[in-house]
């Protein structure tokens, strides 16, 4: 038996050296932690149980049979955050740079398994090579098997991927279907096709950074949610994202207390948006006026900054907010911002998270660059988005609200449970002067008469009254009391029931 014992302990204290010191120090060198101190970051203190600490590969070729370190490259189980159970793998790059193993892949597979039986997150910290090249087709089966839970578990727990080291090749495609997607600063990135294979195809000479860093994908390409500088940023700002998030589909939205009284008055929002609608006006500040001790996690924060999105709290529940930001593009609508609205407004649908949309919209984009890249679908991303969602909606329209723009934002015909107004709301299809140019083109060149006409356009439309006539504004609330009236109307709509007709699933214009 002590034998026995002794054994067990010799194999933890290999499988916990991974690869051994000298490439921990290497790892550390370039300023990562080791899949152990991050999974050790990450969780609440003594929570983690590990699975599978022992499974070696069973690779034959190419001297392996030689090479096996218990674990195999990749540490999972289970644990909580803030006392919330989570499950995980953490690869590590020590142990044959992380690569995926078959062996390695069925450690993944059992843990997302698991973790949609119990329903609760699935967490990757990704930190790999790719597939284990030694060993072949059988790797590559390894990461089917990952995508296909991947897929299977949309929409049923969450899905997060924090990415620490290389990501590279077919294995982007397991984050690329997860919810978010995190980042590290100079030390990870994500690529299809590496630099070399770029410059062999297409002559093209770009960095690895370029290709795929944090910056890249956080501000161009919009793969990526947010970078961090480092593991520890990464790690303990995940840890406070995933406060906000339920563990299934099956949890309403979370509930924490606060101590920030609901019917909290802002004056300063009266002064907010300025009186000359062609003023920006920061958007962000009426989001952090709203939640709950100011406090807003924002999602994408540099990529289609003209929309925001991200969570807050109201009354202690979480919160997706959506929101125009009239700094960027004057609030335009175009490509970028609605797929980037679209798929976070399917998260919190999946996950009943309410939603509350803040509408300062002149419309869309124009430009051939827009029409070329596919506006037409891709805005309707974000309307389809907004009109399958069945969770609690609540929509406030703080200035303009202009033509498809206006119905697409949360309206009351995309089944917007309240929806208010502030005194300054506009509400037309479109800007006054712009209007009277094309109803009144014959009146063009006289100008006391277009700026008669255009004033008596304004009039009847720069205002808030026509749509609360015909009952598409429930009420015009005034802006200091604007988080009293919310969080109100989001606490008489907790118990809200609605159900899409039945389907298989639907075909959102992808
Ligand atoms: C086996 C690997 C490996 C891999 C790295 N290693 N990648 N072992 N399979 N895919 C091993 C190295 O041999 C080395 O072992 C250790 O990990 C660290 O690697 P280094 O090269 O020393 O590290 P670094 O200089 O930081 O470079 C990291 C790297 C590079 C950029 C990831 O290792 C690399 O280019 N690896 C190959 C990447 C690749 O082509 N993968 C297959 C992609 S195709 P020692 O013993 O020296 O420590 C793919 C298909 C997926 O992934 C398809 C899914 C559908």
């Amino acid at each position: 038996m002590s034998e026995i014992i002794r054994q067990l302990e010799e194999k933890r204290v290999a499988a916990r050296l991974g690869g051994g010191q000298r490439r921990i120090d290497a790892q550390h060198a370039k300023g990562k932690l080791t899949a152990r101190e991050r999974i050790d970051l990450l969780l609440d203190e003594d929570s983690f149980e590990e699975w599978d600490m022992f499974v070696e590969h069973d690779i034959h070729d190419f001297g392996m049979e030689d090479q096996k370190v218990p674990g195999d490259g990749v540490v999972t189980g289970s644990g909580t955050i803030n006392g919330k159970l989570v499950f995980l793998f953490s690869q590590d790059f020590t142990v044959f740079g992380g690569s995926l193993s078959a062996a390695h892949a069925r450690k993944i597979c059992k843990i997302m398994d698991q973790a949609m039986k119990v329903g609760v997150p699935v967490i990757g910290l990704n930190d790999s090579g790719g597939a284990r090249i030694q060993e072949g087709v059988a790797s590559l089966a390894g990461y089917a098997d990952v995508f296909q839970r991947n897929v299977m578990a949309s929409g049923v727990v969450p899905q997060i991927s924090v990415i620490m080291g290389p990501c590279a090749g077919g294995a982007v495609y397991s984050p690329a279907m997860t919810d978010f997607i995190f980042m590290v600063k100079d030390s990870s990135y994500m690529f299809v096709t590496g630099p070399d294979v770029v410059k062999t195809v297409t002559h093209e000479t770009v960095t690895q950074e370029e290709l795929g860093g944090a910056v890249t994908h956080t501000t161009r390409s919009g793969v990526a949610d947010e970078a961090f500088e480092n593991d520890v940023e990464a790690l303990l700002k995940l840890r406070r994202f995933m406060g906000y998030l339920p563990s299934s589909n099956r949890e309403k939205a979370l509930m924490v207390e606060t101590l920030d009284p609901v019917d909290r008055v802002e004056p300063s929002l009266e002064t907010l948006v300025p009186s000359n609608p062609t003023k920006p006006y920061d958007m962000k500040e009426l989001v952090v006026k709203l939640a709950d001790e100011g406090d807003f996690f924002e999602i994408q924060p540099d990529y289609a900054p003209n929309i925001i999105i991200g969570f807050i709290r109201m009354g202690g529940a979480t919160i997706g907010v959506v929101a125009n930001q009239p700094m960027v593009l004057a609030g335009c609508l175009d490509i970028d911002s609605a797929r980037k609205a679209g798929r976070f407004v399917r998260f919190c649908d999946c996950f009943n998270i309410p939603l509350l949309t803040l509408v300062d919209v002149p419309g869309f984009l124009p430009g051939t660059a827009q029409e070329y890249g596919g506006i037409i679908k891709q805005g309707a991303k974000l309307l389809f988005a907004f009109a399958e969602a069945t969770v609690p909606k609540v929509t406030l329209i703080t200035r303009k609200a202009y033509g498809g723009a206006y119905d697409v934002m949360s309206s009351k015909h995309l089944r917007g449970d309240v929806n208010y107004a502030w005194p300054a709301a506009e509400i037309a299809v479109m800007g006054a002067k712009g209007a009277v140019e094309i109803i009144f083109r014959s009146d063009i060149g006289d100008d006391e008469k277009i700026e008669q006409r255009t004033a008596e356009y304004s009039e009847k439309f720069a205002n808030p009254f026509v749509a609360s006539r015909l009952g598409f504004i429930d009420d015009v609330i005034l802006p200091r009391n604007t988080r009293r009236r919310i969080c109100r109307a989001f606490e008489r709509l907790r118990n809200k029931q609605l159900e899409n007709p039945w389907k298989k699933h639907a075909n959102i214009p992808l």
